[in-house]
């Protein structure tokens, strides 16, 4: 009966002890998931481990240790670098270079009206009453420019190629010569394929104000340096009826020359004695200069006149002085003989 008892009491303390083994296995293993499932702390610990190593591994050199691994002459060079390097950085920074360049039109006397000349890329209106001498002025001052090495393109709506040639010759000026090394393209234009190629991208645009004129005015594969358009008469009168087409085309016409950069010059056809220097009136205010030539009567004679009306950006004579368009040399303006009086009606005029 003891022995029996014995026994029992020896099985429930075995049972015991491993239902307590079990609990204890299971809380450990318990306690491992929990460390394992906290990702952060195990990187977190990886990460110090990793940079306790790379401490022991890099050690900051010290300045006398720098010394020896650079020598002596290249620390001086490095040195020497430096001062430069902080010379540059220290100059306050230069104003982007905005001074503009001057042109000359080469025209005898006609530059002397002007302290430095037109600025460079500006849009000039050529204005004046027929015959003031418009196309010569222009064809001239394009015959200068091409001696000088530069492109120079003649837009002609009004006479042909052939005759602005001759005109050239006639002035003892070589037009082939540099047609031939390409520095002058003489071209001429329909004024009504401008009109009819704006009105079909106007229908296009379906009333947009944004049109494309570059296709239908340069001749491809030409940059040039200086446009002569002769005239902006002639084209306006091409869009009789259509004054809000040309309004458009000849916004678009002066925002496309201002983008290129090139000087234009725009021959406009005016009065004698102008009172309004283009066709609308508008012109002369998109315009950067106006220069106007006369062809006025005194007594029974024509006589030539010129003046700088205006000049965005330039400082010029403000006064109207004799011009001649002398045979076999062309334009010839006379800077000093000024022009006094009303000479609308009946002249009154002083030559000094
Ligand atoms: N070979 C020449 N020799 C001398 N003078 C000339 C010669 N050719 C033209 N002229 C003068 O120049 C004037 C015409 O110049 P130009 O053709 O440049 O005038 P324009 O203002 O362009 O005229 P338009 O409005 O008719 O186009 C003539 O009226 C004439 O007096
Ligand atoms: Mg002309």
């Amino acid at each position: 009966m003891a022995k029996k008892k014995k026994r029992e009491i020896v099985g429930s303390v075995k049972n015991t002890l491993s239902l307590s083994k079990r609990i204890l296995q299971k809380l450990k293993k318990k306690t491992k998931v929990k460390k394992n499932k906290n990702p952060f702390l195990k990187e977190k610990k990886k990460k110090n481990r990793f940079l306790k190593e790379k401490k022991k591994k890099v050690k900051k050199p010290k300045k006398k240790e720098l010394k020896k691994l650079v020598p002596k002459k290249h620390l001086k060079t490095i040195k020497q670098q430096r001062e430069v390097i902080k010379k540059i950085l220290d100059k306050p920074k230069p104003k982007p270079k905005s001074k503009p360049q001057y042109i000359k039109t080469g025209i005898e006397g006609f530059d002397d009206l002007l302290e430095k000349g037109i600025p460079r890329g500006n849009t000039i209106l050529i204005a004046g009453g027929a015959g003031s001498g418009k196309t010569i002025f222009c064809l001239q001052t394009m015959y200068n420019k091409a001696k000088k090495g530069h492109k120079c393109l003649y837009m002609s709506f009004e006479e042909p190629e052939e005759r602005l040639k001759q005109h050239l010759r006639d002035f003892k000026m070589e037009p082939e010569k540099y047609i031939k090394k390409g520095l002058i393209k003489i071209q001429r234009f329909n004024p009504f394929d401008i009109s009819r190629s704006v009105d079909a991208l106007l229908t296009k645009a379906k009333g947009e104000l944004l049109i494309d004129v570059e296709p239908v005015l340069l001749p491809s594969g030409f940059k040039p340096d200086f446009i002569f358009l002769d005239s902006l008469t002639a084209i306006a009168s091409a869009f009789t009826g259509k004054e809000d087409s040309y309004r458009i085309y000849i916004e678009q016409l002066f925002r496309f020359f201002e983008q290129m950069d090139a000087t234009t010059f725009l021959i406009t056809e005016t009065e004698q004695i102008p009172k309004i220097f283009s066709p609308t009136g508008v012109e002369e205010f998109l315009a950067d200069g106006v220069v106007v030539l006369y062809n006025f009567k005194r007594g029974i004679r024509r006589e030539n006149a010129i003046e700088i009306l205006k000049l965005r950006g330039a400082n010029h004579e403000k006064k109207i002085v004799t011009m001649q368009i002398l045979p076999g040399i062309g334009i010839k303006v006379f800077p000093q003989q000024e022009i006094y009086g009303d000479f609308g009606g009946t002249p009154d005029i002083k030559i000094k």
